[in-house]
Formats: C-alpha cells, structure tokens, sequence
C-alpha cells in the first residue's frame, strides 16, 4: 500500500491536514505497516526536554515490515542490486526472498556470537550487500548499529567504538576504491588498541588480502553464517526502543551519537522516499551515498526497502574507470530515480559532456540532489546533460539529526526552481527566526531555520548525552529545533538553504567541525594554536582552510605542512585534510581572546577589500601579516 501524494492540489490538502491533525494524519500513514502491537497514542512530546515520542507503546520489528511484510507478495523482485568497483567483475542481485534468508542467517550468527537487544554493533564496512544485511540483521535481533565510514581514521573509528561502547565491529579485509586496494581490518585492529569494549570481531572476505586474525575475537564472514539456519524470529521491539547512532560532527571538538528510534524513524522513511522520488512499484532507484553516511541508512536501505523498492548499491566512484561510470550504470540497470550529490555532479561537469555521449540516460524519470546547496550552474548541467531536460530535480534538505528529507520538491509535482528546496513535505512546519528569536512570518524574508513541531523520523537524543541535544538543537529558540542552516523564503513561499551560520563546513557533501579540524591539527607537537575556516571550493562546495601558529624549529613551511596534512589525516580521515594551510605569526583576536572568524573567512575566500571594524582586535597589525602571506 502507498501513500503517494498524487497532484499539487493533493500535496496541499495532504499538508494541511498534517498541520491541523498531525496526530490522525501519522496514525494514517503508519497504519499501512505491521505492527505487532498498535500504538497506545500517536504522539508525546515537549521540546523542553526535549522528550518526544512518536507511536507511544506500539510493538514491531522493522525488518518485518522490509522481509516478510515483501516475500509473499515481491519475493521474486530485486530489493538489493549490487555494482563492484570494477566494471569486469559480476554484480549481485538480492531478491526480496535472498534478502529475508541473508538477513536471517547473519541475524543467527549474531546471537550465536551472544549480541543481545540492546547491544551496540559497529559497522565500519565497504559497500558490500552484506553491509546492508549487517544493518538489518542488527535491527532484527534488537541491536543497536552504528555505522562508521569506512573511510575514517583508527582513531575516530576508536572513538566512536568507545562512546557507544560496541561490543562488536562487523567489517572487511579491505576495500576496492577505484583503482585503490584500501586496508580496512588493519584499521580495525589499530582502533581496538585503544577500546576494551569489543569481544567479536566478524569479517567479511572482499579483497582477498592478507589480514591478521586474533584468536578467539575475530572470525570470518563466510565461516560464521556456514550451517546457520536461513530463518528467524524477529525480536519484539519497542516504537521508542533505538535502531540506531550516527555520529555526526557539530560546531564543537566531538562527533556527536545522533540516536534514532524505531517506529517515527520507519515511518518517515518510507513516507518521505515514495513522495519525494515518486516510486512506483517496479522502477529501479539509486542512491549513490555510502551507508556510512544518513543518505545511506534511509534512501539506500531503510526507505526504499520499506516501500519495496529495487535499491542499487554502487561499491565504486563516479571517475573508475572513467568519468562515463554513473551513466553506464544508469544504462546498465535502467535507473529510473538517481539521486547524488552536487560534489559529484561538479566534478563530472569538469570532465565536460563527452563522458555522457556513448549512454541513453532514456530510463531516466527524476534526478535528486542532497548534502550542500546545488549551485545554479550545476543544477542547470544536472538537468540538461543528465535529465535531458525531462527529469524534474528534487533538490531535498535535510541532516543526520532530521532522519529523513524535511524540505524537497515531489517529483514532478511541485513546480521546481534552480537552487531551491522549495516547500516543507507533509507533517513539517518550518519557522524562520531573527537573530533575537522572533519568527519571521510572511514571505521574501531571511533568518536562521527551526522547526516548531515534532515529525517522526526526528533524533530523540545524541548518545549518552541528553543535555547536549537540548543544548545544541533546542536551547538557541525556545520550543523549536534548530537546524543550524539559514534559509531563505521568496517571494512565492519557496524555501531556499544558504548553508551553516555556525562552525560547520561542509566539504563535498560531509559536515565537518571547524574545532574538530582544529583539534586534530593541534596534535601536530610543534602547532601552537590553530584556527579553521571554511572557503567556497570549485569542487567540493566548500575547503578548510587552516591558519595554523607553529613553533617552525627547523622545518620548512612545506615540511610542516605536509605533517600537518598527515597528522589529520590519520586522526580524522582523508576526507578532513585541510586544503589550504597557511603558517601565520598570530591569529586576529579581540582583547577577550576571541577569534574574529569572520577576518579569517574574508582572507580565505579572497575578499580582501573591506575587513570591517578591525578596532576591537589586540593587535590589528597582524591581519596584514595574514594578508600578505595567504595561500
Ligand atoms: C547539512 C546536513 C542530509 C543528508 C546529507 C547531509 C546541508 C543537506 C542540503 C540541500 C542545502 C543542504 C545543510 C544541513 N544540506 N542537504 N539540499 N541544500 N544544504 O547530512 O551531514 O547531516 O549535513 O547539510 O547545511 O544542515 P549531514
């Protein structure tokens, strides 16, 4: 059954009734799924706390509503297709019936190894099926999993495994990249140095080289699920009860556990995927995010195997073996709903349209884009090159913290514009905010973006730290959620993101806290203090710039550079790396010791004709200094 938004007209009435009734309309929508027991009540909630619950009492398993809600009537139906990195090796199609006995086996091993409900399960895998089985598999015993990017470092990959204190990591030899061969169990193994939580450590056999097993805590894929029963019986869970952490980074040092529950999370999921891609039964649909990412767990697994979707699952990049891959892809599979990120669509863009020539694109009916605002230029080349001017784009705003898309056009249905996200989806009432927290009302107006009522795939807290959800998204406007995003609203009511209006950047799509770049730059031992800012980057929407003060001893600035490069590297990840790095003698700050940002930004963006009021600063003399020496 689908609750397909059909017409404008519909998609008006529908988002009426939400505001209205929220509470009838969600009973609506999620009483097309099964539940083993309903709910008591729709909806509880205060932001204060903030203490919302969605489906209050109600029983189910979500894997119930992907696997044997499906097998009897979708059984035979692709729910997973697989693409290798490499385009010579075989893919893999998983029915839905593949699926429910992969997902029951893995979920069998998992309590043999003695996971129970509750448990926390880190996944740090390729994209793999099996990760996607891993995911599901937990969900199906009770466990708790947090997805871990495969490309994070040793140590980040410690931290998280520490902060939710996992009990297993699931994960691979290694990782095919393109051409690149990446060690994956290597970094597992560094990372547990550092942990004392993990007991079992299964790995999945990808690249066939050598890794060391540790007896007694490691165990392969293949040998674990060998004679395991291809049924199970899903555990009973509770609406409220976790699915699971992601860890996201804010404005300060820490990634943060954004924890998502059951019930809303499964509801909204599939809610907002049918709507917005206007699925329809058959169609093949792909997303081209890593699961380690939120793009990945609701519109690679979650939303799309809910509505019984055939989800394609990419394990490459888009320029292997060359810059044609996503439209042979499209071609290959007969993709009818792509969806990707605006890093990537500039980064083709620079190859030009002869990489698009040898493909039809024809199966084509709706292109989306997420994770940074879409600059005009590549919306245009997106909707000309790719969608042949056919394909309406659905530009869709949302973060991890939101668990699925809060902002988008419907495809094909709500008039778009270039750069815009348009109108709010059913059940999600915006405001817009001034600086000293009034609402904003009536259109062509600016401020930052909150939300004033609960929807159902909304965090309910950030792991083991309650008071620092309420302070980072509920404390800035007083029972709202802040997003951290400004927003415009035109003219015509149409919503357009302007990006972070805190220390945020956002690099090719992934967030990243100027403290935790800093941070991270800070364990060089001859850096004395850093500062980390954002520019606008050709490419990746924005870079990190890094103005760092270091004790040179007898380095060179280029030495020192590259150290600092690796020395984030390896406490972050790659996609951390700063850059641009700039050795300065000081940093501008006012006579309380603050940083002026804001000088920072303007040098590394290269705006250097007004730097505003530099008469509060200790010592103006220095904002020259960084002029002069800027990269
Ligand atoms: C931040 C959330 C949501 C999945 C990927 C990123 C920015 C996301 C858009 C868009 C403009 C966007 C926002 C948001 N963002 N989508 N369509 N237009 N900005 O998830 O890592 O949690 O990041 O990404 O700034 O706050 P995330």
């Amino acid at each position: 059954m689908s609750d397909r938004i059909h017409t404008l007209s519909g998609y008006f009435h529908e988002y009426q009734k939400s505001v209205s009734q929220p509470e009838e309309f969600w009973a609506r929508i999620a009483d097309s799924f099964h539940w083993k027991k309903r709910w008591d009540k729709v909806l509880d909630w205060n932001f204060e706390g903030p203490d919302v619950k969605w489906f209050v009492n109600a029983k189910l398993n979500i894997t119930e509503n992907i696997l044997e809600r499906h097998l009897f009537t979708i059984g035979d139906r692709p729910a997973i297709i697989w693409e290798p990195n490499d385009p010579n090796e075989a893919g893999r199609t998983l029915t839905y019936r593949d699926l429910y006995h992969e997902v029951c086996r893995f979920s069998n091993v998992l309590k043999a190894k003695g996971i129970q409900k509750g448990d926390k399960v880190i996944i740090y895998m390729p994209m793999v099926p099996e990760a996607a089985i891993a995911m599901l598999a937990c969900a199906r015993v009770g466990a708790i999993h947090s997805v871990v990017f495969a490309g994070f470092s040793s140590t980040a990959l410690a931290d998280r495994i520490n902060d939710c204190e996992a009990k297993m990591v699931l994960t691979s030899d290694g990782n095919f990249r393109g051409a690149k061969k990446i060690p994956v169990k290597a970094v597992v193994d560094e990372a547990l140095e550092k942990t004392t939580t993990v007991k079992e450590v299964i790995v999945y056999q990808r690249t066939g080289q050598d890794v060391q097993m540790v007896a007694g805590r490691d165990s392969w894929w293949h040998e674990s699920v060998e004679g395991q029963s291809d049924t199970h019986q899903a555990e009973e869970m509770d609406s409220e009860d976790m699915l699971f952490i992601l860890y996201t980074s804010g404005s300060t040092g820490k990634p943060k556990g954004v924890v998502h529950t059951i019930g809303g999370y499964m509801v909204y999921a599939k809610y907002s995927f049918e709507n917005v891609f206007q699925y329809s039964p058959g169609d093949v649909y792909w997303c081209t995010a890593d699961i380690g990412w939120i793009t990945g767990h609701s519109y690679i697994v979650y939303g799309p195997l809910l509505a019984g979707a055939t989800s394609i699952m990419f394990e490459g990049v888009p320029t292997f073996p060359d810059a044609g891959r996503f439209w042979a892809i499209v071609d290959k599979y007969q993709v009818n709903q792509f969806y990707t990120a605006p890093t990537a669509i500039r980064a083709l863009q620079a190859h030009g349209t002869e990489p698009l020539e040898a493909y039809s694109l024809d199966s084509l009916k709706v292109l989306g884009s997420v994770g940074e605002p879409i600059n005009e230029e590549a919306w245009h080349w997106y909707h000309t090159h790719v969608g042949k001017t056919r394909c309406p784009i659905v530009d869709t705003w949302w973060q991890t913290e939101t668990g699925g898309i809060l902002v988008s056009p419907l495809a094909g249905i709500t008039p778009t514009k270039p750069a815009y996200a348009t109108l709010p989806l059913p059940g999600i009432q915006l405001a817009i905010m001034d600086p000293e927290g009034k609402e904003l009302t009536g259109n062509s107006v600016e401020g930052n973006l909150c939300i004033k009522f609960p929807w159902p795939g909304m965090l309910r807290t950030t792991y083991g730290d309650h008071e620092r959800c309420q302070q980072t998204y509920f404390a800035a406007y007083k029972n709202k959620y802040f997003t951290g995003d400004g927003v415009k609203r035109d003219h015509d009511g149409y919503y357009r993101i302007l990006g972070r209006v805190d220390d945020v950047i956002n690099v090719s799509g992934h967030r990243m806290g100027t403290a935790e770049v800093e941070n991270a730059i800070n364990e060089h031992p001859l850096v004395i203090e850093s500062a980390v800012v954002g520019y606008p980057h050709e490419v990746k929407g924005q870079g990190i710039y890094a103005y760092v003060i270091c004790d040179m001893k007898n380095r060179t600035a280029e030495n020192l550079v590259s150290e600092i490069k690796d020395t984030v590297t390896k406490i972050i990840g790659p996609i951390a790396k700063p850059d641009k790095i700039q050795i300065v003698p000081g940093l501008p700050k006012t006579r309380s010791g603050k940083i002026m940002r804001r000088i920072l930004r303007k040098v590394a963006e290269g705006s250097l004709d007004n730097m505003g009021d530099t008469s509060t600063l200790l010592d103006p003399e220095v904002v020259e200094q960084i002029i002069a020496g800027r990269v």
